[in-house]
């Protein structure tokens, strides 16, 4: 089947179920025309809590189907591939956290999104790549700070905030490849691009000061709708230049890596979403004595957030647009 076939048929098929679909921004291209909300790890889970339809069809990974399932215990979450985890996730497990609780019990243990529901359920704060540094600097300041798990995000945070927090050794393996030496050579090749980085990056510690911005990848999106710059670098995930190309067709995007690529994300195609909607698999659920542990430092993080303002994905027809790319994904 056609993919612009496929798409007509996902977008009547969810009206038909009352299927709400969330995608993630390194979501490919295809699944992002029939999303209903694109956006990041904060953004996607203050949306799914707005969310009116019976079912979310969540298209990204793991941890944001759990995290969007205990923040709306009455709907049906389902996900594409129940195999699309995250390999930074599972870089730390529960028993690690509690033992650090163990030996500092007024200590704060701090998890990004990208966590367990299990793991989240041993922390005190969550937080995500756009809302890090409110979070940290929302600890009271006598309290130690674990990190967990991304090392590079956590010494980020370090940095920016200057309060002392013991680190994790996690990282993402799509993030790692991306390397300085190459990107240097990107920066002498495109002097006039602007350079984003996401603070994932492995090699955020030594190219920070060369960073022009480092931001979550909404920030990324919003960063280059605004700026007056006509190109950009772009450190991260390279599913999200398919959004900044579309909504910035006048802009240059290039990826500091090619190889940037996360092969979870990736297990997710527009086939397997049209697969979901007519067998309605495949559910993820948290045990309701975690998810009640784990509500705990998600609501903490989403109260010391500033409400970010919502955007639904415009409605416009890209059709042509949209199987060009959808090719160049596959
Ligand atoms: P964002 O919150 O910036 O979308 O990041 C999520 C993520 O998993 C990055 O790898």
């Amino acid at each position: 089947m056609e993919m612009t076939q496929l798409i007509a048929l996902v977008k009547e098929l969810k009206q038909e179920r009352r299927v709400t679909i969330l995608a993630h921004n390194y979501q490919e291209g295809p699944i992002q025309e029939v999303a209903d909300f694109v956006g990041d790890s904060l953004k996607l889970a203050q949306f799914a809590g707005t969310v009116e339809s019976p079912t979310i069809l969540f298209c990204g990974v793991h941890f944001m189907a759990e995290t969007a399932a205990m923040l709306c215990p009455n709907k049906k979450v389902l996900v594409p591939d129940l195999a699309a985890g995250c390999s930074l996730a599972d870089m730390v497990i529960p028993q690690q956290v509690r033992a650090w609780k163990e030996k500092h019990p007024d200590g704060a243990a701090v998890c990004y999104i990208n966590t367990s529901a299990a793991v989240k359920a041993e922390c005190d704060y969550c937080c995500t790549s756009s809302n890090g540094e409110i979070v940290i600097e929302a600890i009271p300041p006598e309290k130690e700070i674990l990190f967990v798990p991304d090392y590079y995000l956590g010494s980020y945070l370090k940095q920016k905030t200057g309060r002392e927090i013991q680190l994790w050794k996690g990282y993402c393996p799509a993030h790692a490849v991306i390397d300085p030496g190459q990107i240097e050579h990107l920066r002498e090749a495109h002097p006039d691009a602007e350079f984003l980085m996401h603070p994932e990056c492995g090699c955020l510690t030594k190219q920070m000061d060369l960073a022009d911005q480092i931001l979550s990848t909404d920030g990324m999106t919003q960063y280059v709708k605004h700026s007056s710059s006509k190109s950009f670098i772009i450190a991260t995930e390279n599913g999200i230049l398919y959004r900044m190309r579309k909504e910035n067709p006048d802009k240059v995007f290039i990826p500091a890596s090619e190889h940037a690529g996360c092969h979870h994300m990736q297990r997710n195609t527009l086939e397997k979403v049209y697969r979901s909607l007519v067998t309605g698999e495949f559910q993820v659920t948290v045990d309701p004595a975690v998810a009640e542990r784990a509500l705990v430092p998600i609501r903490r993080m989403m109260e010391i957030s500033r409400p970010a303002p919502i955007q639904p994905v415009p409605i416009e027809e890209w059709a042509d647009w949209v199987l060009a790319a959808a090719n160049d994904f596959r």
